[in-house]
C-alpha cells in the first residue's frame, strides 16, 4: 500500500515501526526498507523480507549528529569524532560512515559486527519518521537482495508485489544512487563505496587524503571483507546488460534497447534499437545518476534480449555512476538466470 506523504502518513508509519513493522519510505538516494533499528526482531523480518545474506550490515538512518553518541555507545576514538564533525557538512545527505557501534543498534543490524554505518538522509519524510518513532530507523535499499535499487515508491510495489511494505511516498529521488560509504575505522578513512560524496569533496572537509580507492571496488577483495555487501553482482536487471563497447554489433541479438548518457552525435551507430532512452540532454552527471535506475528498471520490462548501456566519464560523481553499471553489467553477458 502507497501513502501519500503527510503527517498522518508518517504518524502512521512511525506506528507501523514501533509495533516491529516494517515500512518503506523516500530518501534523497534511494527508498529504504525500514525498520525499528533497536527491534532485533524487526531487523531480521527486514532481512527475510529483503532476501538479503545475514552477513551484509545495514545502514543505520538518524536526524542528527546529537544521536552520534548513542549510536556509538561513546566508543568514537578523538580522531573519529573531530572526522565525524568535518563531516557534518555533507548532512544531512548522501553519506554514510562506519564507525564503532554502540549497544543500543540490535545486532542483526550490524551482522554481528562491532561497527556501524550511520547516515542522515535529507528527505524531510525520512526524517519526520525517524523523529516520530523516536529511534533509529536502519534500512537497506528497498529492493529484493540483488536487483536494481528503488527510485519511486511504485519501485518498491513493482518489486515487493504482494509482500511490498507499506511505502511512504514522497516522490522520485533527487540523487538517484545509493549514499557515499566511509569508513572511519581504519588508519586513514577509506571509500568503501563510490557516491554522490565524492572523494575530492571528503578529502577537502577532513584535511587529509583517503586511503587509495581501488579502480573499482567491487572487484577488491579487501573492500569485499570490510562491507560485504560490496559483492560484484548487484543492481542487476532480469535483463543481461552490457556496456556499450564490451561485444561487437555483429553479435548483438534482435531486440536490443540501449541507455544513453547524452544525445548520440551525428555519425553515431545506425544499429536498429528496440528501445532508446537518453539520461541527459548534456552529459549533465547529476540528471544521470537520477535517472539511471528507472531507465534500467523500465528497459528490463520490455521483453529485450540485451540492454547496453552507454559509459560516461568516470570522475567525481561519474565513478559512482560508472560503479553502478559495471555492477550491474557483472552477469556474465547474454546469461539470462534470474537473480536471487
Ligand atoms: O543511500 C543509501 O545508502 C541507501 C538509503 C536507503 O539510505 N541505503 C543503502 O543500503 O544503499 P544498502 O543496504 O542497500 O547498502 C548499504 C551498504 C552495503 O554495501 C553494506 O555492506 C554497507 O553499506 N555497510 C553497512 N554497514 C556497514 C558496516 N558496518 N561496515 C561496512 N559496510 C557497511
Ligand atoms: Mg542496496
Amino acid at each position: 500500500m502507497i501513502y501519500l506523504a503527510s503527517p498522518q502518513s508518517i504518524t502512521a508509519g512511525a506506528e507501523i515501526l514501533r509495533d516491529g513493522g516494517l515500512v518503506a519510505f523516500p530518501t534523497e538516494t534511494v527508498y529504504g526498507l525500514g525498520a525499528d533499528a533497536t527491534n532485533e526482531k524487526a531487523v531480521r523480518a527486514l532481512f527475510e523480507l529483503k532476501g538479503r545474506p545475514s552477513n551484509n550490515p545495514l545502514i543505520v538512518h538518524t536526524h542528527s549528529i546529537s544521536e552520534i553518541d548513542y549510536l556509538t555507545g561513546g566508543r568514537l576514538t578523538n580522531t573519529q569524532r573531530s572526522q565525524v564533525q568535518a563531516l557534518n557538512a555533507f548532512w544531512p545527505g548522501p553519506l554514510t560512515v562506519v564507525v564503532p557501534r554502540g549497544p543500543a543498534i540490535a545486532l542483526a543490524v550490524t551482522s554481528g559486527g562491532d561497527s556501524v554505518g550511520i547516515r542522515i538522509p535529507k528527505h524531510p519524510v525520512a526524517t519526520n519518521l525517524i523523529r516520530e518513532l523516536g529511534r533509529p530507523i536502519c534500512a537497506p535499499s528497498a529492493n529484493p537482495s540483488g536487483y536494481v535499487s528503488p527510485t519511486c515508491a511504485a519501485h518498491v510495489e513493482e518489486s515487493f508485489g504482494d509482500v511490498a511494505p507499506v511505502t511512504i511516498d514522497g516522490g522520485p529521488c533527487a540523487v538517484g544512487i545509493e549514499s557515499t560509504v566511509l569508513s572511519l575505522l581504519g588508519p586513514m578513512p577509506e571509500i568503501l563505496r563510490p557516491g554522490a560524496v565524492t572523494p575530492a569533496m571528503i578529502e577537502a572537509a577532513l584535511g587529509i587524503p583517503l586511503a587509495r580507492m581501488a579502480a573499482s571496488t567491487h572487484e577488491n577483495d579487501h573492500v569485499i571483507k570490510l562491507s560485504p555487501g560490496l559483492l560484484t553482482q548487484h543492481y542487476s536487471p532480469q535483463t543481461p546488460l552490457i556496456i556499450e563497447g564490451t561485444l561487437e554489433h555483429s553479435a548483438y541479438p534482435s531486440k536490443v534497447g540501449i541507455i544513453r548518457m547524452r544525445p548520440p552525435a551525428k555519425n553515431a551507430d545506425r544499429f536498429p534499437y528496440a528501445c532508446v532512452a537518453t539520461l541527459s540532454t548534456s552529459g549533465n552527471l547529476e540528471e544521470i545518476a537520477r535517472g539511471l535506475f528507472a531507465t534500467i528498471r523500465e528497459f528490463d520490462t520490455r521483453g529485450l534480449d540485451l540492454i547496453i548501456v552507454e559509459p560516461c566519464q568516470s570522475e567525481g560523481l561519474g565513478s559512482a555512476i560508472m560503479d553502478r553499471i559495471s555492477r550491474a553489467a557483472a552477469k556474465a553477458p547474454m546469461e539470462s538466470t534470474p537473480n536471487a
